[in-house]
């Protein structure tokens, strides 16, 4: 099938790709000149294991092509997927207007039968509001008064991609969720995703876009509560790790998602909880659990802090050395990140910070000012008055421990991921805190 995809970010980019490795002939679109130049000439803008390979394999081929023109995308294709972004606005909304300038430009040039899916993720109801859009913008030749002449869809399917295995999410599905309107919308999509042969959710339109918002707030609500649990576990002395094993076996609960840590971060479920919160308010509910899983996910943060400061007694002119600023492994998205909040508060007191990330410093160096990156582990441990894991990359885990010990001023370890080997650490005389085991390792 010949597919658009407008908006060539994480989920787009995504998308397209893997759209591409299951036979459909995809076209990337972006209004970023300088990202559609690099895609052209087979440069990858993010980070995302397994991507770089299958974008490399269907450019080559002419699967996969791109372009800064909508209209010309739009030509081409059948189907539209619009994955642009919908970045938090001040009050906590979506702001939109991305999705309403690519409705207004795909029906500026409509002259066929188009489907326009929603891949971002978007408040309930933005399916009408593009339908909407679609109809005032058409040309008058398509256009009898307010009616369109020229048929076309509106659809929904969220992505449920996560950053770091994207393109394994994508081939391996737990399921796909498609909000149609008709049947004809429906049919293409079935088609598109025929290969995977996944379980297929068929609902109305703002059905799915209802599923993308409480998948979202639910794995947000999952890590505040085990956070919250965490909280308490140091304070009994029991082992939040533990917890989170002995309820994940009930396969009611899962084990999944109940990893406690420094907070939720990324550039979804700090944005979708807002937005979620925002639409059950203007739509006169009070969504009170929501809300508090955000403040819980703001005060971990608060709390890791201040539990740093305080085992360090004196912050000022100490050196603290940081393991990981991406706010998950394997990516290199820095998007409210935990790092961001944790150096600048330390910062604040100061701290020196010396930091080292696998693959995300390019993006942190736009972020954070005064930080020494440096270019290993050792280098960031180096002199060290203690020792923060805030990303939990595989590669810390393979670090000599023992050689750090002795590059570090104070071995101390203040691990935000319950990511290192505690009785290791200890064992190699290291003073170890993880999050709600027990007041120490
Ligand atoms: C999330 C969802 O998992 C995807 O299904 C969804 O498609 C995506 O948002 C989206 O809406 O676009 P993502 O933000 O890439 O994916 O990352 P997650 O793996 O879900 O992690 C989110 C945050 O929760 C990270 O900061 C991570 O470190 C944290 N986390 C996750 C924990 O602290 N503990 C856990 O057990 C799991």
């Amino acid at each position: 099938m010949d597919i658009a995809i407008v908006g060539s970010g994480y989920v787009g980019l995504v998308t397209g790709v893997c759209l591409a490795h299951i036979g459909h002939n995809v076209v990337c679109c972006d209004n970023n000149e300088e990202k559609i130049k690099a895609l052209k000439a087979g440069k990858v803008p993010i980070y995302e294991p397994g991507l770089d390979e299958l974008l490399e394999k269907y450019r080559k081929s002419g699967r996969i092509t791109f372009t800064s023109s909508i209209a010309e995308a739009a030509k081409k294709a059948t189907v539209i997927f619009i994955a642009v972004g919908t970045p938090s606005k001040k009050n906590g909304d979506a702001d939109l207007t991305y999705i309403e300038n690519v409705a207004r430009e795909v029906a500026q040039n409509m002259d066929s039968y188009k489907l326009l899916v929603e891949k971002s993720t978007v408040p309930a109801q933005t399916g009408d509001r593009i339908a909407r859009t679609i109809r005032l913008n058409l040309p008058a030749k398509h256009k009898q008064g307010k009616n369109a002449t020229l048929e076309f869809d509106v659809a929904s399917n969220p992505e449920f991609l996560r950053e770091g295995s994207a393109v394994e999410d994508f081939m391996n599905p737990d399921r796909i969720v498609i909000g149609v309107e008709s049947k004809r919308a429906e049919r293409l999509l079935r088609d598109i995703y025929k290969p995977l042969k996944a379980t297929i959710v068929v609902t109305n339109l703002a059905t799915a876009e209802m599923i993308k918002h409480a998948s979202n707030s639910f794995f947000s609500t999952k890590l505040s509560f085990i956070n919250s649990v965490a909280q308490i576990c140091d304070r009994v002395g029991a082992d939040v790790e533990k917890v989170a094993e002995g309820m994940g076996y009930d396969k009611r609960i899962g084990r999944s998602f109940l990893n406690a840590g420094i907070g939720y971060g990324g550039s979804c479920f700090p944005k979708d909880v807002d937005a979620f919160v925002r639409l059950a308010e203007k739509s006169g509910y009070d969504f009170k659990i929501l809300k508090s899983v955000r403040d819980v996910n703001e005060q971990q943060k608060e709390w890791f802090v201040r539990h740093v400061e305080d085992k360090l007694w004196i912050v000022k002119d100490k050196t603290i050395a940081v393991w990981g600023l991406a706010f998950k492994s394997n990516t290199d998205d820095m998007r409210s990140a935990a790092s961001l909040t944790v150096i600048e508060a330390l910062q604040d007191e100061g701290a020196r910070i010396q930091a080292y990330d696998p693959q995300a410093m390019p993006n942190a160096k736009k972020m954070l000012k005064g930080v020494k990156f440096c270019d290993d582990p050792y280098a960031a441990a180096k002199g060290a008055d203690c020792l923060l894991l805030i990303t939990e990359w595989d590669e810390f885990r393979q670090v000599d421990l023992a050689k750090t010990r002795d590059l570090m001023r104070q071995a101390v370890v203040f691990d935000g991921r319950n990511f290192l080997d505690a009785r290791a650490l200890g064992e190699l005389g290291y003073e170890y805190y993880g999050i709600g085991r027990g007041g120490n390792a």
